[in-house]
């Protein structure tokens, strides 16, 4: 028997018991003739105490960081306790050891704040994953995949696997593509996602699935995307888009009670995606806070349902309002004494070319009740006000106003109001604010092909009102600067996204079900029938077949953890994760293959 307990269990209750440990070395300590040795294992760390005698062979043999020991001994009751940790009334004072393996010095200390730099820890992630911090994410990751289990075993929902090795799936990112041996010259694609399989399980019956798993996608990366990630991806017949929302936001409440102790029991609250757009900014607002867009000018085809209240900045003969296409302000609150310091600091920020801004523009709504500006020269106070109250504005508030052209000017008010909301502290890690986005456009126009995509992805069916549209008129865009106006652009989706805390952490669709519908869609999307046949003719076929209607949801799974311990990062919650190449470094894959492999494969490397 290596051990008869964990190095995280013992307490005073224990004193006087025979005891056997086994685990890692953290510390060394020696105090003249005796010795201190700090044991860590999965559970926590233990200090063992080594008399005289028991330290005399230790010089005989003496012990490094990390070293693998196994000792024996008796729990007896500490003399100076540790309250910082649960075995820390106790001590082992050992009777025997013995090492069970040597370790060479670490490249870095195992400890919560490590001296490790992200590269080293990355190449030697296997140590990494020893320390507590790495330890409690994944420990997280597993509780949020148990209660994701629970629940959906509770509420019928069947664990279903399918392939790895498939033709390809589109989500909007590029294949990872696998050679076949057997038919030289052909290429599986590694699923982007499950999408059409659990479809197809809709039509072989098995009205609810979920599946916890891995998905791939070549595309950039950032700090919330990897290469190969994890999904919790479920689907549901005989449902509509009301059933989907309400089983999926109790799927997150109970997450949130079981991983966190949360209850929450407020409405999830919900928005269509214009509104997203115009009050926010972006079709994932963070909620937590207000600070509000105040649209001051915009083109009128992007929000047709709105009203412009541009009368409140033209004609002031100030040109870099004048010239824009969008113009957009938000109100800081309690920002109104920012010194000339802090205003320049902010410009600069907008001039980043991440924020890609020419300037910004400030009022400054001062609490003695007049209004000072970086525009004076063309604004009289009446008008300062005006704009100051259009966005909101309090006094002591200091309004930001961005203008340019509708699209950029619009990503980097939002980015301006997520920044300022950061800066003053309402974006807190543990508070939680759930929001479901509605009610998407189903086409996005793409502009260098001159035709439409599927925003969400092709199987995705359009709001029951607007399928006669969808039918009736030709996808084909005749006049490309007009998009627009094509019948095509208005058609809104059955989708929805949830999001949490301004992250997409998942989303869904009620699916086509129809054939016809369906090669319409593929059609719409600038498909042959020929081209549709070859990518998707099983689907078609098989929604020939008695397909129900169906839909689903696929939540990011690393991201929901990452964003439940309070991280920006995704790799902190997997235990191997890519770095922002895309490379395993520890592995160091990708790598070239071997010359024998490229025969076999009847593939010859040409690289440019
Ligand atoms: P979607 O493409 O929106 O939908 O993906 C669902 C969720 O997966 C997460 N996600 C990612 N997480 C980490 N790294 C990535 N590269 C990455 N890409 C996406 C996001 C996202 O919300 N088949 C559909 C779902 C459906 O319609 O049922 C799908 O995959 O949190």
């Amino acid at each position: 028997m290596y051990r008869s307990h964990t190095c995280g269990e013992l307490k005073n209750q224990h004193s006087g018991q025979s005891v056997t440990l086994a685990g890692w070395v953290q510390t060394v300590r020696k105090f003249g003739a005796i010795t201190f040795v700090d044991l860590r294992d999965r559970y926590g760390i233990t200090q063992l105490l080594f008399g005289e005698e028991m330290s005399a062979q230790l010089d005989a043999q003496p012990l490094g960081r990390e070293f693998v020991l196994q000792a024996k001994g008796k729990v007896s009751e500490r003399s100076s306790k540790n309250a910082n940790i649960p075995t820390g009334d106790i001590e082992i004072v050992v009777s025997e050891f013995s090492i069970l393996n040597k370790s060479a010095t670490p490249p870095f200390t195992i400890q919560d704040d490590t001296d490790g730099g992200d590269d080293i820890r990355m190449k030697y992630r296997f140590l990494d994953l020893r320390r507590n911090a790495v330890k409690k994410n994944l420990e997280l990751r597993y509780a949020v995949s148990r209660s994701t289990r629970n629940y959906l075993h509770e509420n019928n929902f069947m664990d279903i696997e399918t392939p790895f090795l498939i033709k390809s799936t589109p989500e909007g990112a590029r294949d990872f593509v696998v050679p076949s041996r057997m038919n030289a010259g052909q290429f599986y694609a590694l699923p982007q996602s499950p999408q059409t399989f659990k479809q197809l399980l809709m039509v072989s019956g098995y009205d609810r699935y979920y599946q916890i798993v891995k998905c791939f996608r070549d595309e950039d990366l950032r700090a919330d995307r990897q290469p190969e990630f994890t999904q919790i991806d479920c689907e549901m017949a005989f449902v509509e888009q009301e059933d989907i929302l309400n089983m999926f936001e109790n799927l997150i409440k109970r997450i949130f009670k079981d991983v966190k102790g949360i209850d929450y029991t407020d409405k999830v609250e919900r928005m269509n995606w214009e509104d997203a757009m115009w009050n926010y900014g972006n079709d994932k607002p963070d909620i937590r806070f207000g600070m509000k867009i105040s649209n001051l000018k915009f083109p009128s085809h992007t929000f047709p349902s709105q009203k412009n209240i541009s009368a409140l900045i033209d004609g002031a003969n100030f040109a870099v309002f004048d010239g824009a296409e969008t113009v957009l302000a938000i109100a800081a609150p309690g920002c109104s004494e920012y010194t000339r310091k802090q205003t320049d600091e902010l410009t600069e920020w907008v001039k980043r070319p991440q924020i890609g801004m020419k300037g910004l523009v400030y009022i400054k709504c001062n609490t003695d009740g007049t209004f000072k500006s970086s525009v004076d020269k063309f604004y009289s106070e009446e008008k300062l006000k005006a704009i100051a109250e259009s966005a909101d504005a309090k006094s002591g508030d200091l309004v930001l106003v961005l203008a340019g052209a509708e699209e950029r000017t619009r990503k980097a008010t939002s980015e301006l109001r997520l920044e300022m909301g950061k800066r003053l502290g309402f974006r807190k890690d543990d508070e939680f604010r759930l929001l479901w986005v509605l009610d998407f456009p189903l086409f996005e126009y793409a502009e260098e092909d001159n035709r439409w995509v599927a925003r969400h992805h092709p199987f995705t069916s359009p709001k029951p009102s607007d399928i006669e549209v969808m039918i009736n008129n030709n996808p084909v865009i005749e006049n490309a600067a007009e998009y627009l106006k094509h019948p095509y652009a208005n058609i809104k989706a059955n989708a929805y996204d949830m999001v949490l805390n301004g992250n997409e952490i998942g989303g869904g669709s009620i699916r086509i079900f129809q054939r016809g519908l369906q090669e319409k869609m593929f059609a719409a999307l600038g498909m042959s029938e020929e081209e549709s046949l070859h990518k998707f003719g099983f689907l078609l076929g098989a929604f020939e077949y008695g397909a129900p209607p169906h839909g689903g949801i696929a939540f990011g799974f690393d991201r929901l953890c990452s964003i439940l311990g309070g991280s920006e990062s995704i790799r902190d919650f997997i235990a191997f994760p890519k770095n922002n190449s895309g490379r395993d470094v520890m592995l160091d894959a990708p790598g070239p293959i071997d010359e024998k492999q490229f025969e076999e494969l009847q593939i010859k490397l040409n690289l440019k």
